[in-house]
């Protein structure tokens, strides 16, 4: 299995390229089962995901096609890729698959309004919390579809298709507004999302959508209206840029200090965490090239943060910026909203020195100056790139075991940083 070496202590200085988002390309694939037509995506990142997520359409009878590099493409440049479900060979998801990758399970509601039935196994994925499907099944409900839960299966049918209705979410939950954007589209009628998740990878999903002839309204807003199309067509469309891997990369060089180019990376996507890392310390400027985050001296001070649904501070840089307030010069209080249990990483990053500890929902951090490189492990995909923050400001030197959770969410990333002067490098002998 492979590792990470990191030797903490040089400054971030350079430029690095933000990849297309990863949680904006699953359910954008997955889409792909919507229509008998071509869906071409640019700006596909190279990852662990979209590869078994690649394996999983495949199943259901998608083919796929990556495109060849062009003249003047980097390393780092995103992927084309052509998806066409001509015909939808098999309904079933099975559990060898989708336990592997939880937003597999979001096949469900296309495979349900193309076909009028699908049989998805209940997910795995990351570790974080229980992460129920209930909403998910409640949306499809309310849109006429039956649901029995068999060993450990969904059986979802509506033999006469999905019909338009409201639904009504109690939660905010993005897979929950992306499994009922994906049925409304070629549900009956009229369809009301209330309480919908306004993440900008669902915005990039009604996109595209709207690209193959759905017709959404008011996506990136808590009230989506959508009017059933009886087929979806092909369409072209790019992948937005990762809000969470340009915000992750922000943390890892106000952690170091240094001067860095984010470069495509949007400011409106990641704008609460923009505004937290300023009040740490760090300078950020935008730019048409994208987001500059410096830190020249000055220590990192410390802040309070809670996390909740978009615009407000993402789950998914908690525990970046976790590690960042390990070395803030004072106590900061960090409390997730989103998932119970969230907070693996706060053991591991112990192992540097940290000093954290839990009460109930927050953690409570107390800055210390200087933390030590150690032999720690990764948990799920932003755990572990939160000790891989730690490791680039802690003294010596780091082993990461179980990188592969990294694999899943973060494209090159010892190359994006050591391009920036990190000491990193991948370890291939076995664990
Ligand atoms: C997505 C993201 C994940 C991010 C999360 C929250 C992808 C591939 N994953 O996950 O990186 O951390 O949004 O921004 O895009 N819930 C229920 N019942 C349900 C569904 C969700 O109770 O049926 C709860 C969850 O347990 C959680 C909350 O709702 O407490 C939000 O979860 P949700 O937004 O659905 O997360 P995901 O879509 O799984």
């Amino acid at each position: 299995m492979d590792r990470i070496r990191i030797v903490g202590g040089p400054r971030l200085e350079g430029v690095i390229p933000i990849s297309g988002a990863k949680n904006a390309a699953l359910p954008l694939m997955i889409a792909s089962l919507l229509t008998r037509e071509t869906l071409t995506l640019e700006n596909l990142p190279r990852l662990a995901d979209v590869r078994l997520l690649l394996r999983i359409l495949g199943n259901h009878g998608v083919d796929h096609t990556i495109a060849g590099k062009r003249p003047g493409e980097l390393a780092t440049s995103g992927q084309t890729l052509h998806l066409h479900a001509r015909d939808i060979v098999d309904t079933t998801a099975p559990y060898e698959l989708v336990s592997r990758m939880r937003a597999s399970f979001w096949v469900l509601a296309p495979l349900l309004a193309r076909m009028g039935e699908a049989k998805v196994s209940l997910p795995g994925g990351c570790a974080i919390g229980t992460r129920p499907v209930d909403l998910l099944l409640m949306a499809l409900e309310q849109l006429g579809a039956k649901i029995d839960i068999e060993a450990g299966y969904v059986i979802a049918s509506a033999p006469k298709g999905l019909v338009g209705g409201v639904i009504d979410f109690p939660k905010v939950t993005v897979g929950g507004t992306h499994t009922a954007l994906m049925a409304a589209a070629l549900a009956r009628g009229h369809t009301t999302i209330r309480n919908a998740a306004r993440e900008p990878e669902i915005v990039d999903l009604a996109d595209c959508l709207i690209k193959m002839g759905a017709r959404i309204e008011g996506a990136g807003t808590s009230t989506i209206e959508i009017e059933g199309v009886t087929s979806l067509g092909g369409a072209r469309h790019a992948v937005l840029p990762d809000r969470i891997e340009a915000g992750t990369y922000a943390m890892a060089v106000a952690m170091t200090g240094g001067d860095v180019m984010l470069q495509g990376a949007r400011p409106e996507l990641l704008q609460s965490a923009l505004d937290v890392l300023e009040h740490t310390g760090a300078r950020i400027t935008t730019t048409n090239e994208g987001i500059r985050v410096a830190r020249n001296g000055g220590g990192i001070a410390p802040v309070d943060v809670a996390t909740a649904p978009f615009p407000a501070f993402p789950t998914d840089l908690q525990a970046q910026f976790m590690a960042l307030m390990t070395r803030a010069g004072g106590v900061s209080r960090i409390t997730e909203t989103i998932f119970e249990n969230r907070f693996m990483h706060v053991s591991e990053l112990a192992r540097f020195g940290a000093k954290i500890h839990l009460e109930h929902d927050t953690a409570v951090i107390t800055g210390v100056p200087n933390l030590k490189g150690a032999p720690v492990m990764a948990t799920d995909l932003r755990a572990s790139v939160s000790l891989v923050i730690a490791a680039l400001a802690a003294e010596g030197e780091t082993i990461v075991h179980r990188v592969y959770h990294l694999d899943r969410g973060f494209e090159q990333l010892e190359q994006k940083l050591g391009a920036c002067g990190a000491i990193v490098e991948r370890l291939s002998a076995p664990d």
